[in-house]
């Protein structure tokens, strides 16, 4: 199949590993440029229009972001405002002005209002403030829905806009501050059979609910909005089925081999009783993100546990 020329910045990153591959079946390698911070630094204006300027992309997919957990927010939300706020609009403008003719862009589920009822559709993504802890990173990855509308009416460039769900597998990162749920539980529950731990104390009663989604799913969706002449505003990207936090954490110890006890500290909070995404519009393409948390953790784990030890092959 032909694209023209496809760009992915960010693709050292947990999503960009997964799509990189995607795109190199459909479309063919010589037809995909992946870049990360090593070849043009996006923070950068004059590196983001040689990017552009030296590759000539007719789609751009723009992953580069800083991303992080809630307490990485917590602790430097000015960094997630700063670098999301520059990375989108240098490559936005960059884009734009080199004539690129489709931007593919992310942003997370974070971005919708800390009050959105779940299941959480496109259509409340302005209706109110996102949670504070992280809203610096959500605002500054919002103003991309603000920058696909401004350069399409200005340049005509087409923008289509992805917001993945939670998302989870190989390439994640564990690193034990900056990590989310998922891969924070893999780690504590590997390292626990590793040191024979009897007991992994989990925060929060458990009960809170999520859905959860495998980023090759998330990877495998990308091609129809590559091919599609048509532009898409926010579009949902997540598997729409749910899980407590003490079903993920059964299953991860199930399939670590953790034989002890899980403990619930219940003094550290909740968080939001339930958080889940709409898919219907999703759905509505003909596209869906099939992979059951079980088997997605399973592969996940397994490349885990063959990675851990091997230095610099997981995030930690
Ligand atoms: N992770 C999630 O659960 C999640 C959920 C929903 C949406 N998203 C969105 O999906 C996208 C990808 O997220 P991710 O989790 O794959 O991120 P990630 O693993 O943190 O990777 C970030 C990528 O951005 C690149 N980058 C950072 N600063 C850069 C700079 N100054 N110049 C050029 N490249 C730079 C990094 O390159 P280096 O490797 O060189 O640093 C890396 O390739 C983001 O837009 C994010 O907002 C993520």
């Amino acid at each position: 199949m032909s694209a023209g020329k496809i760009v992915v910045t960010g693709a050292s990153g947990f999503l960009g590993r997964h799509l990189v591959p995607v795109l190199h079946n459909t479309y063919g390698k010589e037809n995909v440029l992946s870049f990360s911070s090593r070849d043009y630094d996006l923070m950068d204006i004059r590196q983001t229009e040689k990017m552009v300027s030296e590759t000539k992309p007719d789609v751009l997919i723009h992953l580069a972001a800083l991303s992080g957990g809630i307490s990485d927010n917590r602790e430097r939300p000015a960094d997630f405002y700063f670098k999301n706020t520059i990375l989108t609009a240098n490559v936005f403008e960059t884009a734009a002005r080199g004539g690129v003719k489709k931007m593919i862009y992310t942003m997370g589920g974070c971005s919708y209002p800390n009050k959105a009822v779940s299941p959480i559709g496109e259509d409340q993504m302005w209706n109110g403030f996102p949670n504070e802890i992280s809203a610096g990173y959500a605002c500054a990855k919002k103003m991309g829905i603000v920058a696909g509308d401004c350069y399409k009416k200005q340049y005509g460039m087409k923008t289509t806009i992805l917001v993945p769900g939670n998302m989870y597998g190989e390439y994640d990162n564990y690193h034990l501050t900056a990590s989310h749920v998922i891969p924070g539980l893999i780690r504590r529950f590997h390292e626990a059979c590793l040191k024979k731990e009897n007991t992994v104390t989990v925060w929060g009663s458990g009960k809170p609910e999520r859905d959860f989604v495998y980023a090759g799913d998330v990877a495998a969706v990308f091609p129809f909005f590559i091919d599609n002449d048509n532009e898409f505003g926010p579009v949902n990207v997540s598997s729409g089925t749910n899980a407590t936090i003490k079903e993920l954490a059964e299953i991860i110890a199930e399939l670590t081999g953790f034989m002890g006890k899980i403990e619930w500290d219940t003094s550290k909070p909740d968080g939001q009783k339930i958080k889940i995404f709409k898919v219907e519009k999703l759905r509505s393409l003909g596209l869906r993100c099939p992979t059951s948390i079980r088997d997605g953790l399973k592969k996940t784990i397994d490349w885990f546990a063959a990675n851990y030890s091997k230095k610099g092959a997981v995030r930690l």
